[in-house]
């Protein structure tokens, strides 16, 4: 199966670029899911449907589904109650909703949520789909949520080698009183694991930690999943990129392609409009230095909005090379 990411400045055509790549695969015989992870959702006005959490059949060998973020975001933390509650027994007579609750507003809590969600859609859509491709929110928020892997791996690997050692403390004083340490919480003993394999939190680390490479080996394999960069032919949306695109190659996150989109003509341009295209000359320039080596295509500004599958089609021409 496929995976594609379609990321970029806001307002540069991810949305649009998407459905184009979707529709385009699923003509070519496909079965497609297209998802939207973006809260400010409209996929749906693009293919002039509404849309909600289940993936929707849209056209033949095309579906597509838009995140319910705040039902993503409320399943991912009863889902960490629940493995919270399991790996430690004795917390259930502490207030555990009010921590959660807290929870909901700490930062990162939705980026994890999207991650989670990913991975349960790239798990169940490989048994029924050939493409999946997501379209994502502005930048920044995508790539937060890209990296955020890499930062959970460096985390666990600390706490497991934390919970190492309380374990080899624990297994000491064993040896030395001949019995398992224990614990007094809300007035219960609780007897506490010594070995890494009775150990509950152990194997919660070493379960998440399992499932975090799941999704580093997603985001960086390339034989799966291409990242494709959306911008404008200019300033900003190309620096914006450029940085993107360097958080993402520290990261091994490959980049596949760039697509340029809304490009004006180079001619039949009115007098008041020269400005702009010697603003668009530089950033076609910028982007030939910044991005050498990229796979590169270019979709001029269109003289409608590029909403509905027949317009989109159009839109899907000119990205054509990506296709494959
Ligand atoms: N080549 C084009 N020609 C004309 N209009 C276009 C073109 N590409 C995109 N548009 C229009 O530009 C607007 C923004 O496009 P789109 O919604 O795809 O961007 P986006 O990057 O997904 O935005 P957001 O960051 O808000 O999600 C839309 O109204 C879309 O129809
Ligand atoms: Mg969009």
């Amino acid at each position: 199966m496929e995976v594609h990411f379609f990321v970029g400045k806001g307002g540069v055509g991810k949305t649009t670029s998407s459905v184009a790549f979707a529709v385009a695969k699923s003509l070519r015989g496909f079965k497609t899911l297209i998802v939207s992870l973006d809260p400010a959702h409209n996929l749906g006005d693009v293919l002039c449907v509404q849309l909600g959490e289940e993936p929707k059949k849209v056209r033949d060998n095309l579906w597509a589904s838009e995140v319910d973020f705040d039902a993503v975001i409320a399943r991912h933390l009863k889902s960490l109650a629940d493995r919270i509650k399991d790996a430690y027994a004795y917390l259930r007579v502490l207030n555990l909703d009010k921590y959660i609750d807290t929870l909901r507003y700490s930062p990162g809590v939705e980026e994890y949520a999207v991650l989670e969600k990913i991975s349960e859609i790239v798990r169940s859509a490989s048994r029924t789909y050939d493409v999946v491709v997501f379209d994502t929110p502005p930048t920044g928020l995508t790539v937060r949520m890209m990296i955020l892997p890499f930062v959970n791996k460096m985390w666990l690997e600390k706490l497991i080698e934390l919970r190492k050692a309380i374990l080899n403390r624990r297994a000491m004083v064993a040896r030395m009183t001949g019995e398992k340490p224990v614990a007094v919480i809300g007035g219960r003993e609780e007897k506490l694991a010594v070995s890494e394999e009775e150990d509950p939190v152990m194997k919660e680390l070493k379960k998440m930690l399992a499932e975090n490479e799941e999704i580093i080996h997603l985001f960086r394999d390339p034989s799966t999943t291409s990242v494709h960069v959306v911008v404008n032919p200019e300033t900003l949306p190309v620096l914006e990129a450029e940085r993107a695109c360097a958080v993402l190659k520290k990261f091994g996150i490959p980049i596949k392609s760039l697509i340029v989109n809304k490009v004006l003509p180079e001619h039949g341009i009115s007098e008041d409009l020269r400005a702009k295209l010697e603003d668009q000359r530089r950033a076609l320039g910028m982007i030939e230095e910044k991005f050498r080596g990229l796979k590169v295509v270019y979709v001029p500004i269109l003289p409608f909005e590029p909403r509905g599958v027949d317009k989109i089609l159009e839109y899907a021409k000119h990205i054509e090379p990506l296709v494959g």
